[in-house]
């Protein structure tokens, strides 16, 4: 959450800063701001609440080429001029930005107020600023001022710091998993970040900054315009080489679309092809998963298999369980990696977990992560973010590859995943001979043609509009699925209420008579699936169930379909397909849909209100 940027060097600092803010702004948009040192030494200060553009209207743009922004995600006081970072100390001698919770904050608050130190914010963060003018004031150097601050503070976070005067130095450190910090320097300037996109602003004219190191947990890393110096929180020297990251990696832009969310759907064909690429042998008809990190004679051991995830990944896990257990013959659960970080599982030499996260950062995953590392389980990350949390915890990584998504909505990793899922079953159930020769080759055909089948769908856009227009009114949504297609239905669910900020509920079609069937009116809709595999006869008594009452019904079919469509009042077609790719290509209409109602509402639909692409706070 929230994304930091810093500079130093020969260019004026605002403009790159602001460019860099507005790539972070997935990471959170409640307010945005810059603090530059001036040519006279001092720091000059602009913040705006809401996002990154409100800062054009703060007034002509302090010169200097020394500088740190910040966007925020809310977590310690409400979005508001205050609360904005960056944080100054009372004299506006030091400026810090912050990304994560100071957990010891209250107490350091105490002490700092009886010491004599004015508070101006609810944030947690000032607490640092006031470590800081607390060192500076007891005669530490900034450097020392700063390395003691993140000495006396816990909790999971990234933080950064200027000074006034003519040090042009910025100081920056991370402490747990919940914030990292990329930094890269080229000749006479450098640049640090929360994340890559920070670089871009400078890469477009200075490809050298395509070189990068990430800090680790316990880092900290001084930067000037011609040195950067990584140290431990002791000031001990620490080596690190940078490595090369690609222009595709950093570089992103909407490619023509009128939004990102947009533009990655239309991507899915591409996403799901590429997380097969050298995965799956289309001539054998096998799955061989090179980078799948366990041994055949630990494969054959396992019996259990865990998949955790938060959010849209918590429902690709779901579908996961039924796949795994499928194909594999492995007995699956999946759970929100909120919920299994504080439970006590059992974690056996024969259990796989199965870690699902587009960014790899989440908290709650990489704590969930860490607690089967500590007890010893064999773990895997499905992840498409290099070098991420996830990533290096985990035994090994199966990438997404679905490139870099910037909609705060999921799309593309999502079916990414679920791609991914879909191979590790088969894997899984081939490797441990659980799998006869045909099944696996009907479900190697399957998916050669999973691209074909989703460019189809997305291609279908006038019909999600259309519908789009006739279903934008209703404020109450329900979506039903039953097996596989549970899941789905939640995720459908998730995606209308994310983005348009209509009440949507996914429910197992099953067990709508158990409570929501109460909820049926004229008023209601409910979005069915209904596509055709071994549960359709019984989602269409639960459509008839719903229709019986009054309740307007939009189902989702397999091409073809004559006998429901009759009964319900609007139908989406998916095309003919196994059963193991019809949760990838239901999800389609349910995203574009999703889409259209939300474009039809006027809502930011690339960063919805109140939530943020990867949430690493607990
Ligand atoms: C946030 C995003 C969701 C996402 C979830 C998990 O809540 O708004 O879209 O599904 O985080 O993110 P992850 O990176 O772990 O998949």
């Amino acid at each position: 959450m929230c994304g930091i940027v810093g500079y130093v060097g020969g260019q004026e600092a605002w403009p790159i800063i602001y460019e860099g803010l507005r790539r972070l702004e997935y990471r959170g948009y409640d307010s945005a701001g810059i603090a530059v040192v001036d040519p006279y030494g001092d720091i000059q200060l602009r913040k705006t609440v809401g996002k990154v553009s409100g800062l054009e209207s703060t007034g002509e743009h302090p010169d200097g080429s020394v500088g740190l922004g910040h966007t925020r995600w809310a977590t310690h006081g409400r979005p508001s001029h205050e609360n904005a970072h960056p944080h100054t100390d009372c004299e506006q001698r030091i400026a810090v930005v912050h990304n994560g919770i100071v957990e010891n904050y209250l107490e350091l608050k105490r002490r700092l107020i009886d010491a004599g130190h004015e508070f101006g914010s609810e944030t947690d963060t000032e607490v640092l600023t006031h470590l800081v003018e607390e060192g500076i004031d007891r005669g530490l150097s900034f450097q020392e001022a700063f390395r003691r601050m993140g000495r006396m503070v816990k909790g999971s976070q990234a933080i950064s710091a200027i000074m006034q005067g003519d040090a042009a130095e910025i100081c920056a450190l991370r402490l747990g998993h919940a914030g990292g910090i990329v930094v890269a320097q080229s000749e006479g300037q450098a640049i640090i970040g929360s994340d890559l996109p920070a670089l871009l602003p400078l890469l477009q004219t200075d490809s050298n900054i395509g070189q990068v190191a990430f800090l680790e947990t316990g880092e900290m890393v001084v930067v000037t315009r011609d040195k950067v110096e990584y140290q431990d929180l002791e000031g001990n020297h620490i080596d690190k080489q940078p490595r090369m990251v690609s222009q595709e990696e950093i570089l992103v832009d909407k490619a023509g679309y009128q939004h990102f969310m947009l533009k990655e759907i239309m991507e899915q064909p591409q996403a799901v092809a590429s997380a097969m690429r050298e995965r799956v042998n289309f001539e054998t008809r096998r799955v061989d998963l090179l980078d799948f990190p366990l041994s055949p004679q630990e494969i054959a051991g396992l019996d259990r298999v865990m998949l955790i995830g938060c959010g849209t990944s918590l429902n690709a896990a779901q579908v996961g369980r039924h796949l795994v257990e499928r194909y594999s013959g492995l007995p699956a659960e999946a759970e929100s990696a909120s919920e299994f970080r504080y439970r006590d599982p059992y974690i056996g030499p024969g259990t796989l977990v199965v870690s699902i996260g587009q960014s790899g950062e989440t908290a709650d995953t990489v704590a969930g992560m860490q607690m089967v590392k500590d007890k010893g389980g064999k773990l895997i990350t499905i992840c498409n973010s290099e070098g991420s949390q996830a990533s290096r915890i985990a035994d090994g990584t199966l990438y997404m590859r679905a490139g870099i998504e910037i909609g705060v909505a999921s799309t593309k990793t999502f079916v990414a995943s679920l791609t991914i899922l879909n191979l590790l079953a088969i894997f899984l159930g081939q490797s441990r001979g659980v799998l006869d020769t045909a099944k696996r080759q009907e479900l190697v055909d399957g998916l050669a043609q999973a691209p074909r089948l989703l460019g189809d769908l997305v291609a279908n856009d006038g019909v999600y509009q259309y519908l789009a227009q006739e279903y934008a009114q209703f404020d109450n949504f329900l979506f039903l699925g039953r097996g596989m297609n549970a899941p789905i239905a939640t995720e459908g669910a998730l995606k209308l209420k994310e983005i348009s900020y209509i009440h949507a509920e996914g429910y197992p079609a099953g067990e709508m008579k158990h409570g929501p069937i109460a909820l049926i009116d004229n008023a209601m809709a409910t979005v069915a699936l209904a596509p055709k595999d071994f549960l359709y006869d019984k989602v269409v008594n639960n459509v008839k169930e719903v229709k019986a009452r009054d309740g307007r019904v939009l189902a989702v079919l397999t091409e073809g379909d004559s006998q429901l469509s009759a009964d319900v009042d609007h139908a989406l077609y998916i095309p003919e397909a196994p059963e193991h790719l019809i949760p990838l290509l239901i999800t389609v209409p349910l995203q574009m849909l999703a889409y259209h109602i939300a474009l039809l509402r006027d809502r930011d639909v690339d960063q919805p209100r109140n939530l943020a692409k990867s949430v690493t706070v607990e």
